[in-house]
């Protein structure tokens, strides 16, 4: 007997900006990946102190501006996604598709009726549409104009927001999230908060007001949702990144226990909880402020304990290891998360640290912490994959990666967590979100573009497409 339940959501996982491409089509205003260069540097550049947001083609490339043109090939994309027997698929709807300018009065109707489109062609092959309602995209204005989310005004435009499509698609959608990996700005406010040096992101009070921001944005639209359609389930979006202490030494493990709460759990802890944890005030003092130098009210505290979200979506691509014990350990660079270097794991070209156990133990950590349903919303090796004169790309690599976590799934279901669904990463090959690269491949279909923008543009199956339409059709059985 297979141990995934007979519901589980099988499918795969995109971002609006990464594969939309018509950036200013149809009436959509910029975001701010749309102002972001390619290239590995993209957020230093970002965070360079004269960093305006200005776009300057003559000096840089912005490959978000054309994606994989999904806007124009959505109908082929997702028959390969049927084709696969995906049971869902998880996309991001862009705001300023809808918004233009984050805080325009009326949503822009041509913007609509693109995912309008889009959620009709997932139901004609039974797919179940799981929406992140914002995914590193915020409008450009709401940047440049309000200063991101460090604003409290961006409570209000995103609750407009997130009603509009809310009523719009409810009737069709049943799963929904908040904001894409809410807590990665610790590390990068750029993608999710809109802040980079010279708007603020060099003083952490900012992010972290610009956190309770989003948390109250967020209760808002899980109150909207739930009132529209009481079955409902709309989930908050961490980037869990499990870490560990690198060795016994208890003072490794209480700095372990102190960065998990800095980062895997501060965000989900207000989000499914609906109040502040206890450490709340030591993590900010140890950045020189205090909770009550936030701006918060009662009004928002009580909308936070009103409105916890339904399940706990994440993506789980790295562990980490923390030693403050010893200066000389070598650091695990390219870990999006940082740490030291872990002698037992392998990392990706890119740097990344890959730890199939490291999924099963946070999947186990974040149903223990919350008794609530966990999704596996990303997953998935981002490798360079060379394809033979016929384009097909015997990408063992990324079906070893994905076998080894898909088993991790397992093993927590096993453990007796109430896992509801794997959707990988990158499904079809799309922009890396933290380098602006096309060669950073995550797909089952390989896309015919490369980082300059050259190509076909064509769709091809990789092996791994075959491999995963084997797996969902056995619902995990053949491996
Ligand atoms: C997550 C994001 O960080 O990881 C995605 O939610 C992103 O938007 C994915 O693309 C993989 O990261 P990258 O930088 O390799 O694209």
């Amino acid at each position: 007997m297979s141990a995934f339940p007979k519901n589980f959501l099988w499918g795969g996982a995109t971002a609006a900006n990464q594969l939309e491409g018509a950036y200013n089509g149809d009436g959509k205003g910029l975001s701010i990946a749309d102002a972001l260069p390619g290239g590995p540097d993209r957020f230093k550049i970002a965070n360079q102190p004269d960093f305006d947001w200005s776009i300057d083609e003559t000096k840089y490339r912005y490959p978000n501006h054309s994606g994989i043109d999904f806007y124009h090939h959505y109908q082929g994309d997702i028959k390969l996604f049927a084709e696969m027997g995906f049971k869902c698929y998880r996309f991001s709807v862009a705001w300023s598709r809808i918004f233009p300018n984050g805080d325009d009065t009326r949503p822009n109707e041509a913007g609509l009726k693109f995912y309008d489109r889009v959620i009709d062609e997932c139901l004609k092959y039974n797919i179940k549409p799981v929406i992140t309602i914002s995914h590193y995209e915020m409008p450009l204005n709401l940047v440049t104009k309000y200063g991101g989310w460090k604003n409290r005004q961006l409570i209000d435009f995103y609750e407009t927001y997130a009603r509009v499509i809310l009523n719009r698609y409810a009737a069709r959608v049943k799963y929904w999230m908040t904001f894409n990996e809410i807590n990665s700005a610790l590390h990068f406010p750029v993608m999710g908060q809109g802040l980079v040096k010279s708007n603020g992101a060099d003083k952490m009070q900012n992010i972290y007001q610009a956190w309770h921001n989003q948390f109250v944005a967020g209760a808002r639209a899980v109150k909207i949702a739930h009132s529209l359609r009481p079955d409902l389930q709309i989930g908050c979006m961490l980037l869990y990144a499990t870490t560990y202490a690198y060795d016994a030494n208890p003072e490794n493990q209480l700095a372990a226990l102190k960065e998990n709460q800095a980062f895997n759990h501060f965000c989900g802890d207000v989000q499914v909880r609906g109040t502040y944890p206890a450490y709340t005030e030591s993590v900010m003092n140890r950045y020189g402020f205090s909770f009550k130098d936030l701006d918060v009210t009662a009004e928002d505290l009580a909308t936070l304990k009103a409105n916890p979200v339904d399940y706990i979506g994440f993506s789980y691509y790295m562990s980490t290891a923390v030693n403050v014990t010893d200066k000389s350990l070598e650091t695990a660079n390219g870990n999006l998360v940082g740490g030291v270097r872990n002698p037992f794991l392998k990392a990706s070209d890119w740097g990344w640290q890959i730890d199939p156990t490291g999924l099963r133990i946070a999947l186990n950590e974040l149903s223990d912490r919350y008794q609530k349903p966990v999704f596996v919303v990303e997953n998935g090796l981002g490798a360079k994959d060379v394809p033979d004169a016929n384009h097909f790309v015997q990408d063992d690599y990324r079906i070893n990666y994905l076998r080894a976590h898909i088993q991790a799934i397992q093993g927590a279901l096993a453990d007796g967590v109430d896992v509801m669904g794997y959707t990988p990463w990158g499904c079809i090959d799309l922009v890396s979100a933290s380098t602006g690269q096309m060669s950073k491949r995550y797909g089952f279909i390989y896309v015919d573009l490369d980082d300059q923008g050259n190509g076909s543009g064509k769709r091809y199956k990789k092996a791994s497409f075959g491999w995963y339409k084997q797996v969902i059709a056995s619902n995990g059985e053949r491996l």
